[in-house]
């Protein structure tokens, strides 16, 4: 004799709750498909229609109450996740979509609704979702407005949740952003007016970009596309900091080892508060007395920091790095090596934050910086700018082929700015972006936000990077998408 539980019970109506949901998807998606196709009147409308109202009804017997949620990747029907299989696959995909676009995150069905009226909630969902409001109030509104009363639309609650999570802790990174560049001018300014500054404020500041960076280390990376001109001096550091950190953080360093790596990497150009500034600046070509003066900064740098007032509390690792950062993997840069000597690893990793940071800023004499990609290029194919191969690849793998802020074109035509870079290895082309134009180069308000590893129903990636382009030229200021 069989006995049934309970648990049996409850087990057997999770599955029928799911077969039920299942169905229905599967109508949503055919009566989608049919009233795209056909005008309404036509014979395949109506029945899709028809069969649609039936399979809600069927959901709603089972259950007595129909809901349905999208969230993330998921369906849910009256709270249970569906399942996705190879049968459901493309309708999973289209329902999802279809909700997405339009901004609607739960949709209940309030009463038995008929196939004319989920014909008006499937007509209305389309177009709200194409004219990119992406809006579940403007969705309820519209129903309103066609005496359709029989379904209730909301937003996904938990997005907004993670909507909120994200900006908060952009907040924070902004914060240790812009006190970092403060103190970091603070510093540097001092210097240059023959004061002391003192070791124990820079070990705060670091500390703050460590913690920040082992926490939410893509927000901080995104900052670093700002590099405002006017403060390059101070931005600068307070990037190659960030670069190096983040990069110490992903071959293993210790948290102690970070820091360590941190101040030398926030200090490595403090040499240059005492080279006069108008020579820093110079557009012009440098003659050799000029070169004489700006190669001392590295050995200036390693003097400033033994200055400073609590020295003994600053690690001497972080002063090495101000002394090697620009002497190379083969010694032919500067300051010359008599000794044999091998370069300290914080030094290695800061050089190449260094090159990478320098490259894509604008400065003086460099008033179009190179796109990012082309400069991670560069370093990498470049034997003579002595920089640890090791490194560089890592580097390259923490930004990405294409790294946070770089304007990219779509084969869809579609202009994207790269937000973060594709945590998978195998896919550094395929970055997070935020699509900024659609393919006929009209802004998009507000830009959308996707993820280039994503792939349609057939299997193939939706969208594909073709190339890289210059922001100036099409007048997009990255920053503003990333930050
Ligand atoms: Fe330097
Ligand atoms: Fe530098």
């Amino acid at each position: 004799m069989n006995v049934i539980t309970a648990d049996d019970g409850e087990r057997q109506e999770t599955a029928n709750t799911r077969r039920a949901g299942r169905a229905l998807i599967i109508a949503i998606h055919a009566a989608t498909r049919s009233i795209k196709l056909y005008p309404p009147e036509h014979q395949a409308v109506q029945k899709s229609l028809v069969e649609l109202a039936s399979a809600a009804l069927e959901s709603r017997s089972v259950d007595a109450d129909l809901e349905l949620r999208v969230h993330g990747e998921f369906i849910f029907v009256n709270g249970t996740r569906l399942r996705l299989d190879l049968s459901n696959y493309a309708s999973f995909g289209r329902v999802l979509e279809l909700f997405r676009a339009s901004g609607v995150g739960a949709l209940r069905v309030i009463r038995d609704a008929t196939p004319r009226e989920w014909f008006s909630l499937l007509t209305l969902l389309t177009t709200v979702g194409a004219s990119g409001a992406g809006d579940a109030d403007e969705l309820a509104r519209r129903l309103h407005a066609a005496g359709v009363d029989a379904f209730e639309a909301a937003a996904d609650v938990d997005a907004e949740a993670d909507i909120e999570e994200r900006e908060q802790a952009k907040a924070a990174a902004r914060r240790t952003y812009a006190q970092s560049v403060a103190l970091t001018k603070d510093v540097i300014n001092s210097v240059r007016m023959g004061r002391v500054p003192s070791a124990r404020k820079i070990k705060r500041a670091v500390q703050t970009i460590v913690d920040e960076v082992l926490t939410e280390e893509v927000s901080l990376i995104g900052l670093t596309t700002l590099r405002e001109y006017d403060e390059y001096t101070y931005t600068h550091s307070v990037n190659v900091c960030i670069f190096a950190v983040a990069l110490g953080k992903r071959i293993g360093m210790t948290k102690l080892q970070l820091y360590e790596l941190g101040v030398g990497a926030l200090m490595h150009d403090i040499g240059k508060s005492r080279v006069p500034a108008d020579l820093l600046q110079k557009a012009t070509a440098l003659d050799d007395d000029d070169w004489r003066r700006i190669t001392a900064h590295p050995w200036l740098g390693m003097l400033t920091l033994f200055q400073l007032r609590g020295q003994q509390e600053l690690p001497y690792r972080a002063m090495v790095v101000a002394h090697e950062h620009h002497m190379r993997g083969d010694f032919s840069g500067y300051p010359r090596v008599i000794r044999q000597r091998s370069i300290a690893m914080s030094s290695k990793i800061v050089a190449v934050a260094d090159a990478y940071d320098a490259a894509t800023s604008r400065r003086s004499y460099q008033t179009k910086p190179y796109p990012p990609s082309a400069v991670l290029q560069e370093m990498r194919d470049n034997p003579r700018r002595g920089l640890d191969p090791v490194v560089v690849k890592a580097f390259i793998t923490l930004l990405g082929i294409y790294p946070s802020g770089t304007l990219v074109v779509l084969d869809t035509f579609e202009l994207a700015v790269v937000l973060a870079a594709n945590p998978n290895p195998e896919m550094l082309s395929r970055p997070r972006v935020v699509i900024v134009s659609d393919g006929r180069g009209n802004l998009l308000q507000p830009p959308r936000e996707t993820d280039l590893g994503a792939t349609g129903q057939d299997g193939q990636f939706t969208r594909t990077i073709i190339k890289t382009a210059d922001p100036d030229r099409y007048g997009i200021r990255v920053s503003d998408y990333v930050v």
